[in-house]
């Protein structure tokens, strides 16, 4: 695969950021790959390969660090997710889209090459299909944060068609791993409970019972990210975004799963502001084009990832 373009990552220190910078330096060379963030990462981040602090929002240093380094791909991974978002909305908004204007502004100048940006099942709202969701239907966010999606996932396409800006999009379900910790999404229960089940037996969950969301093993969504990234240009049809489907499980049937590994794990509920964010998302998504089109499939099911996170925080 690896042509050896320079990457920068925006937004390393954050979930995916931090377990895309690792696999992205083993693909492509720890000097080829500079992770960026407002804060200073983890010790793995900051020691493996060339790091700079960024913000997004300042265009001349987003513009210095590109020139410095040679940068022609851009991973922006920096946002505000569900729950902060709605906690936050101008900032949520400003970061989201002029994040994303300011880097696809970037590409149209021809100073970067390559845009790879995150959107999310969140761009669907309660007019939307719950079951296997298909890519084109009704899209009415309530949320800022899917408002904040949905409205960058028209910009990629319009900056493609207008100005050949060659930007790559899939939309993120919940995404669990165990190297990095979600902050300020709805589904970050579905990480937090691993690590509650090792340390107490116990979880209280802020989602009901059986509250059934789409979700993916992190392995897949790096997987997802970079495959997109490396297929060839005619290939990525769709220039807004991606539906991209993992599983789908609700708290209750994944408790059944962390059980068979604490067989005293007890999960209680009581559910908070973000029970109704989850309740106007799919329960699953359809990803036909996905497959179709750059041979997109998911390799974990609930199972064998509950499988994995047990026997790596195990370790940890
Ligand atoms: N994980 C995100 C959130 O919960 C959804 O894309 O906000």
């Amino acid at each position: 695969m690896a042509e050896k373009e320079r990457i920068l990552v925006i937004g390393a220190a954050g979930q995916v950021g931090t377990e895309l910078v690792l696999k992205l330096r083993e693909v492509f060379g720890e000097t080829n790959v500079i992770a960026s963030d407002i804060k200073t990462p983890g010790y793995e981040i900051f020691e493996g390969g060339p790091y700079e602090i960024l913000d997004v929002l300042d265009v001349k240093r987003v513009n210095h660090i590109v020139s410095k380094h040679g940068v022609k791909q851009v991973y922006l991974m920096a946002a505000f997710l569900s729950s902060t978002a709605e906690q936050n909305p101008g900032f949520a908004w400003n970061l989201n889209m002029n994040g994303l204007l300011n880097i696809l502004n970037m590409a149209r100048k021809e100073k970067i090459a390559k845009v790879f940006w995150p959107s999310s099942i969140a761009v669907f709202g309660p007019n939307s299909p719950k079951e296997k969701c298909l890519q084109f239907v009704v899209t009415e966010p309530n949320t800022v944060y899917g408002i904040s999606k949905l409205a960058g996932e028209r910009w990629c396409e319009y900056f493609f068609e207008k100005s050949k800006v060659d930007v790559r999009s899939v939309r993120y379900p919940g995404l669990i791993g165990y190297n990095s910790q979600p902050g300020g999404g709805t589904t970050d229960y579905a990480v937090h409970i691993f690590y509650q089940a090792i340390k107490k037996g116990s979880y209280e969950c802020y989602l009901k019972a059986d509250t059934a969301l789409p979700m993916m093993y992190m392995d897949d969504a790096i997987r997802a990210t970079i495959e997109i990234m490396e297929a060839p240009s005619e290939k990525v049809k769709i220039r807004s975004s991606y539906n991209v489907s993992g599983m789908s499980f609700s708290p209750s049937e994944l408790a059944i799963q962390i059980k068979k590994h604490v067989a005293q794990f007890e999960i209680s509920y009581k559910p908070d502001h973000r029970q109704q964010y989850a309740e106007t998302w799919p329960v699953s998504i359809d990803d036909s084009f996905a497959k179709n089109n750059w041979g997109w499939q998911a390799e974990f099911d609930l199972k064998k990832m509950t499988v994995d996170m047990m026997q790596n925080l195990k370790m940890i």
